[in-house]
Parts: structure tokens; sequence; C-alpha cells
């Protein structure tokens, strides 16, 4: 079957090819948590000669894909990463592009969103978010409260680094106000201050365009997760990929140090 997958990734069976395949993957385990480092945008663009938003913008359709398919598959939880702390270092004029489409993205799929019971969740530092950008996420995250299904969780201008500061510096203020005793710092309460402390650590991470590093993400919630890496551009992405990926997951062993 997987051959089968990378066969046809580029037909134009594609299509077929994936339903016939998640047949066969809801069969095996499926990761509760898929996080994406959605990877690739501008080279997209640049390929075709067209403006790096170009690439964000179909981008964002692959975001609506592939949410589509996790929710279907019973994925519990799919983090993408949207905005890096390190990417307001871009030109002005693309991280004001790139701030407005979680709006557009919302103004258009926000219905199917909550017709498909997916919850909307989105981390990161929304202090530096424009009020245009987390209105809309807010009101997003307010439609879809109620919600059972799948947690479709925004990493928006997050950095991994300032998030595990972040949890250091209120750990050391409730230590002091006697809220929590030094000695029962350990793993889950750390991870319990982090901006993921309502889902677990993801089990599978998927990076697009080639570029094999994680950029700030997830570093804590990434230490024994299975890594899935791929040269197809983000906007490229198909459901086939999406699905190659959870059957790679399916083939691996996951030890967590034992034997
Ligand atoms: C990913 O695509 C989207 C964001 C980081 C916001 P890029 O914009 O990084 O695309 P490349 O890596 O330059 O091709
Ligand atoms: C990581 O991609 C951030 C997002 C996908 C949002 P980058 O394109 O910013 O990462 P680097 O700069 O290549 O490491
Ligand atoms: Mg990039």
């Amino acid at each position: 079957m997987l051959n089968f997958l990378k066969r046809t990734r580029d037909s134009k069976k594609s299509s077929d090819t994936a339903i016939s395949a998640k047949d066969d993957i809801m069969k095996g385990t499926i990761p509760s948590h898929i996080a994406i480092i959605m990877d690739g945008n501008g080279r997209w663009a640049n390929k075709r000669s067209l403006p790096r938003m170009a690439g964000h913008h179909e981008g964002m359709k692959v975001v609506r894909k592939i949410t589509k398919l996790a929710n279907e598959l019973g994925v519990q939880a799919l983090t993408l990463y949207a905005f890096s702390t390190e990417n307001w270092k871009r030109p002005k004029i693309e991280v004001d592009f790139l701030m407005k489409l979680p709006e557009e993205f919302l103004a258009t799929y926000l219905p199917e969103l909550v017709e498909k019971n997916v919850q909307v969740r989105v981390m990161g530092d929304k202090d530096r978010l424009p009020r245009h950008t987390l209105s809309a996420v807010n009101k997003a995250i307010k439609e879809t409260e109620k919600n059972t299904g799948l947690i479709l969780n925004f990493a928006l201008n997050y950095g991994s680094r300032t998030e595990i500061i972040q949890a250091i510096k209120k750990i050391a203020d409730d230590a002091k106000e006697h809220k929590l005793n030094i000695d029962q710092i350990d793993e889950s309460v750390l991870s319990d201050y982090l901006m993921t402390n309502a889902l677990q650590d993801p089990d599978l991470l998927i990076r697009t365009s080639g570029e094999i590093r994680l950029s700030n993400f997830m570093l804590w919630q990434l230490a024994y997760t299975e890594l899935w890496f791929t040269d197809v551009l983000w906007p490229d992405f198909k459901e086939v990929d999406f699905l190659q990926a959870i059957a790679d997951y399916q083939q691996r062993g996951r030890r967590f140090g034992g034997i």
C-alpha cells in the first residue's frame, strides 16, 4: 500500500487512492496528536514567479483539506505552525499579509469547522498580534468551544523557547506565593505550565519543504515524537502525503527508551 501511495501521489487518481488508503490506515493506530510545520510557501510561489503571498494563500487551502481529513480519521488534535516568534523578521508587507490570513481562513471556513464539530484553539504570544487577527481567532475559539471533535490548534506567534521561559516565570511566581512547592516541580508540572497544557504530546511531527529542523517548534513536547520529513512544499501537500506520513508512522516501533 505504501508504494502504491508513492506512485500515485502525482496522478489524477490521487484522490481515489486517498480514499482507499484511508480505509486501510483507519485499521491501524491513528496518531492522537499530529503537529505540522507547514513550510515552503515562498518557494512554491517563487517557482511560479508569483509573489510569496500567493504561496501563503494557496497554503491556506491545504490547511482546510488536511483539517478535514484529520477530523475524518479521528485524529484528536492537529497543531499547525502558522507563524513563529522569529517570523517578525520578514518584510512588513509579508507579516501584514500573514496576519490577515487567519481572518480570511476563518471568514471562509468557520461555518464548515463549526458544522464538522472542530474545536479551534490558538497558542502563542497573543499580545503582539494585531487586534483584527486576535478578534477573528477569538471569535472562532468562542464559536467552536462547545464542539467535541478534532482540536485544530494554530501556533500563531509561537516560539518554544519563549513558551518555556513564560512557564518558568509562572512557576517561579507560584513558588514565591507558596502555591507550589519547589520539590513538586516535575515533568508533568512543567507540561501543565506550557501553552499545550490541555494537549498530550504530539505522536507525529510532519515538516514539509525539505528542511530538516524544528525552527523553535514544541521543543519540550517533541521529546519522543515520531518525525516525518518530506520535500513536498506545503501548497503542494496532498491528502495522500498526509496518509503516507501516517502509514509510515504506523510502521515505526516506539520504544520511549524501553526495549
Ligand atoms: C511557511 O512558508 C509559512 C510561514 C513560515 C509563515 P515560508 O514562507 O517559510 O516559505 P519558504 O520556506 O520561504 O519557502
Ligand atoms: C517555520 O518555518 C515556521 C512556520 C512554518 C510558521 P520558517 O520558514 O520560518 O523556518 P526557517 O526560518 O526555515 O527555519
Ligand atoms: Mg520557510
